[in-house]
This record gives C-alpha cells, sequence and structure tokens, in this order.
C-alpha cells in the first residue's frame, strides 16, 4: 500500500472510486477538468492510497491562504478500520501545516454517523457556535 500526491491523471478513477460510495456526494465540481484545475490551484496537497495501482482511498485537499479544506476522504470499505483514513488526513495535515497553513475545515453531513465518529476521533471539533452558510452561484447541472 502506497499514499502518495494525487495528480490530475488520478481524476477519472478517484472519480469512479467516489461514485455511489455512502457518505460521499459528488457535484459539478467533481468532473475530470474541474478536479484537474483544483489540484493544479492546489499542487501536492491531495492524497491518493493505492495498492498495484488501484485506488483504495482518496481525498483532495486545498487551501486559500487562510485554510484548508479536506473534501472527499473515503477508503475502500474493504481497507476501513486500518488506519488509512487517519493517515491520508495526516498527509494533507502535515503538507497544509508545511505550507504555514493554521487550520483546516471541512465538511460531513449529520447524518454520516461514520464519517462523525470518525472526525471527531481524530480530534477535529464539532463547535456548536458556527453554522455553515451557503450560496449558490452557479445553477447545478447534476
Ligand atoms: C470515514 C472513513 C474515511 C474512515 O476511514 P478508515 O480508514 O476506516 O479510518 P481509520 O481506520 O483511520 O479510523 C481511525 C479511527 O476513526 C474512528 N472510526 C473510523 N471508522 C469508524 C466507525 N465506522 N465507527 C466508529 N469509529 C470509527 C476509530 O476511532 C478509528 O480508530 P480505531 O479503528 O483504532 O478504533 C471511511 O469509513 C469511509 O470511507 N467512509 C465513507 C466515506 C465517508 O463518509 N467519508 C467522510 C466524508 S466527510
Amino acid at each position: 500500500m502506497q499514499i502518495r500526491p494525487f495528480t490530475v491523471d488520478d481524476c477519472l478513477p478517484a472519480i469512479a472510486f467516489w461514485q455511489g460510495m455512502a457518505g460521499i456526494t459528488l457535484n459539478e465540481s467533481d468532473t475530470p477538468a474541474a478536479m484537474a484545475a483544483f489540484l493544479q490551484r492546489n499542487p501536492g496537497l491531495s492524497q491518493i492510497a493505492c495498492v498495484d495501482g488501484r485506488i483504495i482511498g482518496a481525498v483532495l485537499c486545498g487551501h486559500n491562504g487562510r485554510a484548508g479544506s479536506l473534501h472527499h476522504l473515503a477508503v475502500d470499505p474493504a481497507w476501513r478500520r486500518r488506519g488509512l483514513g487517519r493517515q491520508l488526513v495526516e498527509t494533507c495535515l502535515a503538507a497544509l501545516q508545511q505550507a504555514g497553513i493554521p487550520r483546516c475545515n471541512l465538511f460531513v453531513y449529520s447524518d454520516n454517523e461514520t464519517g462523525n465518529r470518525f472526525w471527531l476521533e481524530q480530534g477535529w471539533d464539532d463547535p456548536s457556535s458556527w453554522k455553515v452558510l451557503q450560496k449558490r452561484l452557479l445553477q447545478s447541472t447534476g
């Protein structure tokens, strides 16, 4: 098993890996072109875990100069509870720290029980005094 930076060539297989996975919702930012643009804006931050060239884990990571963001962390069901999710996240956070980014945010659906347990176990805060507000700027194509 190898963890390595997510490259533009990984976009199509990673989208196939995420498709249909409980806890992961793909949207208009998950076309190969949009994902390639995200990777180019955030070189070396997103990570892939693979075995014999096959993806068994993936996470997108970026930052805006003030805070990092993680998206679509997922591990193949056959490889879960072996510390792979934790390793993928730690690799991203180390790269963000290296870039001088002091904090990282992520979205997790309230009803994603596994996801919530995973993040809280890794020491992520769930500050009940915050709300996430969002405004759609383009009509959804999906
Ligand atoms: C969330 C996910 C990435 C975790 O990957 P993983 O490789 O199984 O996680 P790890 O083995 O690194 O788990 C680290 C710790 O998190 C906690 N944890 C992970 N999965 C858990 C579960 N199903 N129930 C309770 N705690 C869990 C445990 O404390 C675990 O440590 P332990 O196994 O020593 O008890 C994986 O379950 C997944 O792909 N889920 C579907 C996609 C998803 O919901 N992603 C999150 C989007 S926000």
